[in-house]
């Protein structure tokens, strides 16, 4: 763009120094007219019409290239809800929800409907396309496919507070039967072995009203954490460069307290929120 338009400027400093310089006016009124009707063929005919004709030829297949990928055939839809500060992911075709992990299937059209219940964030997968804007009030979407597997990251890309640069998200493109493998494995409820009796307990009266873990809790406002122990990103991006566990988390709550990625100090005996943690860490692993 830039060397265009130095080159759209050069001409056009040329031909306004060329016009201050050419003195003299038409000969006769027929010169004035043959002049008259150049510029009227040249300026306002041919030079439209090949620039306009140069850019509809780039321009039409780069805007087939952005346009909604073919409605027809039945996008899988995740609900990305962006809170301050991390991200929820509902698929609601297949009851699953989970928090700053997003799994997709290569090669298959997903559409993300996004929302906020707080501020405007916005949804951004670089490698995977363009920014879907979240607005309180509104569902923006927009359909994305991925043409191979592999981990990728997500990112908010609009400032929405303190907490926005940890606003990230883990992205996983999975081969249509690994895909189906993690989808029955999410849906299965989680089963709590004799040995966690006690935490799980302990997790459904202390965190269970905000806290969702398939088939023990179903609280609602913070993450879902019925894989919470496979996770790569817990507080979501607050780890980055280094892995994070679940008691680090719990037990450095001051400090996410602080950049206000926590709503609440999860504050509990010292061996309870031990005993919580390492079944947590057990999660989502098979
Ligand atoms: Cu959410 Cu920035």
């Amino acid at each position: 763009m830039f060397s265009f338009f130095t080159l759209v400027f050069v001409t056009v400093v040329g031909l306004w120094i060329h016009a201050m310089r050419k003195h003299g006016t038409p000969r006769d009124a027929e010169h004035a007219r043959r002049l008259h009707n150049r510029w009227i063929i040249g300026g306002g005919i041919l030079l439209p019409l090949i620039s306009v004709t140069a850019i509809l030829t780039f321009g039409i297949p780069a805007g087939q290239r952005i346009q909604l990928l073919d409605p027809d055939d039945a996008p899988l839809v995740v609900e990305a809800i962006a809170h301050q500060w991390w991200w929820e992911f509902r698929y609601p075709d297949l009851e699953i929800t989970t928090a700053n992990h997003l799994v997709l299937p290569v090669g298959r059209t997903i559409e993300i409907r996004g929302s906020s219940p707080d501020v405007i964030h916005a949804f951004w997968i670089p490698r995977l396309g363009g920014k879907i804007d979240l607005v309180p009030g509104r569902i923006n979407s927009r359909r994305l496919k991925a043409t191979s597997t592999g981990s990728m990251r997500g990112q908010c890309a609009e400032f929405c507070g303190t907490g926005h640069a940890h606003m990230i998200f883990e992205v996983d493109v999975l081969q249509a039967a690994d895909f189906e493998r993690w989808q029955h494995a999410r849906q299965q409820p989680v089963e709590v072995a004799e040995q966690d009796r006690a935490a799980a307990a302990a997790f459904k009266s202390h965190c269970g009203q905000c806290h969702t873990i398939t088939g023990v809790t179903n609280g609602s406002g913070g993450p879902e954490l019925t894989d919470v122990g496979a996770r790569r990103l817990i507080g979501a991006g607050l780890n980055r460069g280094r892995q994070l566990t679940v008691r680090e988390w719990l037990t450095d709550h001051p400090r996410a307290l602080e950049i206000g990625l926590a709503r609440d100090d999860h504050q509990q005996p010292p061996d309870q929120l031990t005993r919580i943690a390492a079944w947590l860490e057990t999660l989502g692993h098979d």
